[in-house]
């Protein structure tokens, strides 16, 4: 059976689409989970994109330590410095460097004629490979490319030194079968192609960025690109939990499996989403939450009857927690480490410690604590940003209590106090309704200018007395920040939200 390599631009083409950016904190915390779930490769960004691009980069390379560690880079030799500055620390470095091919792109963008981009192909990859021995060439828009040409051009970046090369589908327009023929196709007439690998990385813009790569693999590539919960440019990347479960799923077709650890995938989709604050669809495969919820009584007597009625997978290899009632108000600490860490979740004595303590708190609240409420819990562990954090400069603020005013006809007044690291700090602000004028208190006593851009709340589990999780998305300076709190009060769910946004803003200096 042959073993595809996953290469993973979660925190590239995954983190540059809206609405989807994360902290430095946020991507090493990400990227040391991706490295746990076993991806082949991280692609952990574009070095020369910015100061704090690079950063990131420079930071994931020296914290993980199985994968692969990448960077984008442009075919000119200012990107190319810049992407092995920020990955040569990496146990396994890789310079990842692209140029259009497409006609399109090659005339209104790249204004660079057929000949002049193969010219740099050539010069580029060979001065990539002068610094690193693990080089990739995408060719972009590699499918509406001319295939001689785009052959030639693979040709050229093998000669250079290009150990795997890229095809992909840029903006989604191919159709499974015609990205398998052009994998055919270039398997036959790319010199030097035996001796490398062949990827393909797929946009989803017609909805078909999943298939389009598997009918790839099916014609013969050996890596795949994609992104976790499939976030990315425009409709997003091809999703790696449905790659990962369908070449397992269907082993027997596609005669190819991955290195993947299938139980650390919804525990990475959670991830994911609790940092940017962007909700998993409940029809989302694999990871949504009815991926394998029967409600139709004829699917339910089939599954009690026999499981494999209705399901194709089990879903203890996703890691999708039971959920069964799972802990109440008198279980103690050692019951609660034993079911996270069933869960899937390691944690050491001092983030135990702080889920603990809330644990407590929420069970004095909430007579049964799911396994949903303890996965909020844990994901919503500010420690473990903090701890994340390698160099925090900014403070670091905590909701102490608030107080609001709301109803129809009286002014919407909200109190709220703060610590901000050893200082206490409150203040009375009033606006259009209770949140807003509690923002506006927090603003008034830090002393920012955070401005709400997007807000929302949902419930963590079923029932009345749910945990609801807050989402706030808030911008300065034209910089974005994400927060989110929980709590059974929604009230102060959102205000810890707003909080852990501004936290963000301190933590990059802001
Ligand atoms: O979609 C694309 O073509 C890319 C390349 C840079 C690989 O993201
Ligand atoms: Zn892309």
């Amino acid at each position: 059976m042959r073993q595809v390599k996953i290469f993973d631009t979660t925190l590239r083409d995954g983190e540059q689409s809206p609405g989807c950016s994360m902290n430095l904190s946020e991507k090493i915390i990400l990227a040391r989970q991706l490295d746990k779930l076993g991806v082949d490769i991280i692609e952990a960004g574009f070095a020369i994109a910015s100061p704090m691009d690079f950063k990131s980069v420079q930071a994931i390379a020296n914290s993980v330590t199985n994968c692969v560690v990448a960077s984008l880079a442009r075919a000119n030799k200012m990107d190319i410095d810049s992407a092995w500055e920020a990955v040569k620390s990496a146990k396994k470095p890789r310079i990842h460097l692209f140029i259009a091919t497409s006609d399109v792109h090659m005339k209104y963008k790249l204004r660079m004629t057929r000949e002049q981009v193969l010219e740099t192909i050539t010069e580029m990859t060979a001065y990539a490979k002068s610094k690193c021995a693990d080089i990739e060439f995408s060719a972009e828009d590699a499918s509406r490319s001319d295939r001689a040409f785009l052959a030639q051009a693979f040709t050229n970046a093998i000669a250079a030194g290009a150990t795997t090369i890229n095809v992909p589908d840029t903006v989604g327009y191919s159709t499974p079968q015609e990205m398998g023929e052009l994998i055919s196709y270039l398997r036959e007439h790319v010199e030097g192609i035996e001796g490398v690998d062949i990827s393909v990385h797929c946009h989803n813009d017609l909805g078909m960025g999943v298939a389009n790569s598997l009918a790839c693999v099916k014609a013969g590539a050996t890596q795949v690109e994609c992104t976790i919960n499939g976030i990315g440019e425009r409709a997003g990347n091809a999703s790696l939990e449905e790659i990962v479960m369908a070449l397992r799923t269907r082993k027997d077709f596609y005669d190819a499996d991955t290195k993947i650890e299938t139980r650390q995938i919804y525990k990475s989709s959670k991830l994911l989403s609790n940092i940017i604050g962007v909700p998993i669809s409940p029809t989302k495969p694999i990871v949504g939450a009815n991926a394998f919820a029967h409600e139709a009584g004829i699917h339910q007597h089939g599954v009690i009857t026999n499981v494999q009625t209705y399901e194709i997978m089990n879903p203890d290899e996703i890691g999708v927690p039971h959920r069964a009632l799972v802990l109440g108000k008198h279980s103690g600490k050692h019951a609660l480490r034993e079911r996270l860490e069933a869960m899937g979740y390691e944690i050491n004595d001092e983030e135990l410690e702080d889920i603990f303590t809330r644990f407590k708190k929420l069970a004095d609240q909430k007579k049964t604590i799911t396994s949903s409420d303890l996965e909020a819990l844990t994901l919503h562990n500010s420690k473990v940003v903090q701890e994340n954090a390698p160099d925090n400069v900014g403070p670091v603020c905590q909701l102490v209590s608030h107080a609001v005013n709301s109803g129809s006809g009286v002014p919407k007044i909200s109190y709220v106090k703060i610590k901000r690291d050893e200082d206490i700090l409150e203040d009375i602000a009033i606006g259009a309704g209770p949140l807003d004028s509690a923002f506006k208190a927090i603003n008034h006593m830090l002393g920012v200018n955070a401005r709400l851009e997007d807000f929302s709340v949902r419930a963590v589990t079923d029932g009345e007395d749910s945990i609801g999780e807050a989402v706030v998305k808030i911008s300065s300076d034209g910089e974005m920040y994400t927060g989110s709190g929980i709590s059974t009060d929604i009230i102060e769910a959102s205000l810890q939200a707003y909080i852990s946004g501004i936290n963000k803003l301190f933590e990059e200096g802001k």
